[in-house]
């Protein structure tokens, strides 16, 4: 059975006691933190910026999946890359020149992502799977946790699925929003092979119990 990546998002997590959260996922199955980067323009919410990222860097050695929902990624994504993130996914809806970006990252050395709100196609972006390594689909509307999955989406990964297969591409598949033990479920038959979780995980009476439980 292909092996399912968890990426727990601290969005969910206390705020005050975050490095007690991030060694809960380290003693998880979870191998990757995911860290919401919002702007206030992108999306109707502010989180956090590089300063915390690097906070973090110092407490633990897991992946740290960026996931940038800012206006500007070209002008910010080093500042997250010198901060420690190993993975940068950016929202292809804000750039026209995307492969530029894509190109500059990777050449940092970082693994490069993008992402897709619902209403994208990915007809808009299928051009670039070829040099990406995660396409990143939004199950949700980008901007808070505790949404509910739009079960819509769920086409999405599959024709995602579809296309790598075929085409022999190695990008992961990422899917964030809403997930739960059953939707983990759904996105992983349909395809998927990261899975993002925040309210179901940090909100539960044992975040590690609900955290195995999208495994199973
Ligand atoms: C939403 C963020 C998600 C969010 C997911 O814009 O990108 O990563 O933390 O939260 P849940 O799992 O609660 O939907
Ligand atoms: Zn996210």
């Amino acid at each position: 059975m292909k092996k399912i990546i968890i990426a727990p998002s601290i969005l969910s997590a206390n705020f005050a006691t975050l490095e007690y959260d991030v060694k809960m996922i380290e003693n998880s199955e979870a191998e990757w933190v995911h860290i919401d980067i919002m702007d206030g323009h992108f999306v109707p919410n502010i989180t956090i910026g590089p300063l915390v990222v690097k906070s973090l860097r110092n407490v633990t050695k897991l992946l740290f999946d960026v996931h940038l929902m800012i206006a500007n990624p070209e002008k910010y994504w080093l500042e997250f890359y010198k901060a420690g993130a190993d993975l940068i996914t950016f929202h292809t809806e804000v750039l026209t020149d995307k492969k530029k970006l894509i190109d500059d990252i990777k050449s940092s050395g970082a693994k490069v992502g993008v992402s897709l709100k619902p209403k994208t196609s990915i007809s808009d972006i299928e051009y670039l799977i070829p040099y990406v390594d995660l396409v990143l689909v939004m199950t949700v509307e980008p901007g808070f946790g505790g949404q509910s999955f739009i079960n819509d989406m769920v086409y999405k990964i599959k024709d995602l699925r579809k296309i790598i297969d075929e085409n022999n591409h190695s990008c992961f598949i990422e899917v964030d929003g809403g997930i739960n033990s059953q939707t983990a479920s759904i996105c992983i038959n349909a395809g998927a092979d990261v899975l993002v979780s925040g309210s179901y995980i940090f909100s539960a009476e044992s975040p590690r119990l609900a955290l195995k439980s999208l495994l199973i």
